[in-house]
This record gives structure tokens, sequence and C-alpha cells, in this order.
């Protein structure tokens, strides 16, 4: 069973969003094979840079329509993308620092903030981009 699967409940009803999801629980799930299988620490480095640029790539294609759509949320949105890239950017100076006891660690946040983040805050955004033809 996949640690982190994508299911309807995670739809935000936009298929270019959702496919973007899915591509980041993707990544996680590469993340945590390569942690359980006790992957080179180059391996997990280089899967986490992948991880952080794709979920950038993601957080800009929300950006752009939250602007674009005039979204309300948008500043509350943002402050948690930026959250997120901190926290990523931190983990990163850990496990640069050779701490890679943290990788179960960094696998449960990701996990955890990326559910809540799409359940909580993704959803919300749902309504006002399918009212401007977004779907
Ligand atoms: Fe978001
Ligand atoms: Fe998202």
């Amino acid at each position: 069973m996949p640690f982190i699967e994508w299911a309807e409940e995670y739809s935000v009803n936009v298929k270019e969003i959702d496919d973007q999801h899915k591509g980041l629980f993707q990544i996680i799930n590469n993340l945590n094979d390569a942690v359980s299988e006790g992957k080179a620490p180059g391996v997990i480095d280089a899967t986490i840079h992948k991880m952080i640029e794709y979920a950038n790539v993601h957080f800009a294609t929300e950006e752009k329509y939250m602007t674009k759509y005039h979204y309300p949320g948008y500043q509350e949105h943002k402050a948690e993308h930026d959250q997120f890239n901190l926290k990523s950017l931190e983990m990163n100076g850990r496990l640069k620092a050779g701490v890679y006891v943290m990788s179960t660690e960094i696998l449960r946040f990701l996990k955890d903030w990326l559910t809540n983040h799409i359940l909580v805050t993704d959803k919300k955004y749902g309504p006002c981009f399918n009212e401007n033809g977004l779907i």
C-alpha cells in the first residue's frame, strides 16, 4: 500500500491541479521507498530536491490562478505555501549537515502538511476557480 494515496476526497475540481497533487503524492511515495529501501543519502537528497522543486511549480500554479481570479483568500493561502518552503529549506539544511535520521520525520511532515493543506486550504478555491471557467 502506498505511503500516501490520492483519493477523490482530495479533488479540488480542477484537473490541472488534481494532476499536480497526484504528482506530489508520487514524489513523496518515491521518497518513502528510497528511505525504506535504505538508499544512499545522495538519492534521498536528490528526491527531496525534486519534491521541493515540484512543490514550487505547483504553488506557483495555484498562486497564478488565485491572483488572476482575485481570490479573496490569496494572502492566507500564500502564507501557508511560504511556511512550507521555509520548513523544507530548514529540513534540507539539516539533511545537508548530515542528519539523515531525519527522513522519517520529513516524510511524516510532508504527508500531514500536504493532506491537510489540500483538504482545508486548497479545497476553498475550487468554487472560485470553477466560476471563472477553470475545471
Ligand atoms: Fe495550496
Ligand atoms: Fe495544492
